[in-house]
């Protein structure tokens, strides 16, 4: 793994966005792209950015079971927001919210096949205060690939910030597996803030355990972690 550890989270946005805009002119077509408070500096830099997107494909990880598109809480609407309405995608995938609250087994085989399709050459991450990577929660399984998954009550809570109240907040979400992610062939883990330090210590430096998702990378021959001071702080 590579660490880079910068001040704060706009050095952080600049950083990953260098390494994207590097990968894609060395020929990277299939993003992973991710969601959440960590990735929008990411995309800030992106828009601002003359990087032609016309002939990229973007996948994203996950999305609430029964969130229509156009919610302002789904990721798709995050997505359109914080980058396509301004950098269109030649090809963008989230996955289906409502195909999932209707058969969540279809919805996902469904997403199998994209990923099969366009394997993916740089995949976005950030990661829950607990380890999880997308929603692969402690305990998933490393050999999952997109499934529904239930959110633990600690996620439904970290996620209630973005809703008016804690029970509008789905209570299951439709995401790419362990296996999806490794498979991708470069990873770029970004992590802000203190509340991030315990997690990121887990991954880098604690055991390979199914308890923390996320350090699985520790087997990945290519992952770069992009975090600031506040995250590295419990790093040995
Ligand atoms: C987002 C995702 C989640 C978040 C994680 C951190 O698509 O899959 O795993 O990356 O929960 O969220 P933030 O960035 O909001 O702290």
């Amino acid at each position: 793994m590579k660490i880079i550890v910068k001040e704060n989270d706009i050095e952080g946005g600049a950083a990953a966005f260098k390494i994207f805009e590097k990968g894609i002119k060395n020929g990277a077509k299939v993003l992973g792209l991710a969601t959440g408070s960590t990735p929008v500096t990411l995309y800030q830099n992106w828009v601002k950015s003359d990087l032609n997107c016309d002939n990229l494909t973007s996948i994203n990880l996950d999305e609430y079971v029964g969130l229509k598109p156009d919610n302002p809480q789904s990721y798709h609407y995050f997505m359109q927001k914080h980058l396509f309405d301004k950098k269109p995608f030649k090809k963008s995938y989230v996955p289906d919210g409502l195909e999932a609250a209707k058969d969540p087994q279809a919805a996902a085989d469904h997403y199998n096949q994209i990923i099969k399709d366009n394997p993916i050459d740089i995949q976005l991450l950030g990661i829950g205060r607990n380890g999880h990577i997308a929603f692969n929660e402690p305990g998933s399984s490393f050999d999952t690939v997109t499934r529904e998954v239930k959110l633990t009550d600690n996620t439904i809570k970290a996620n209630s910030r973005f809703f008016d109240n804690i029970d509008e907040v789905p209570k299951s979400a439709i995401c790419m597996g362990i296996a999806n992610i490794m498979s991708a062939k470069k990873v770029v883990l970004m992590a802000f803030g203190k509340n991030k330090a315990h997690a990121i210590k887990e991954m880098i430096e604690g055991p390979v355990t199914e308890q923390v998702p996320a350090s699985i990378l520790q087997k990945h021959l290519d992952v770069v972690v992009i975090i600031d001071k506040a995250a590295a702080s419990e790093l040995y």
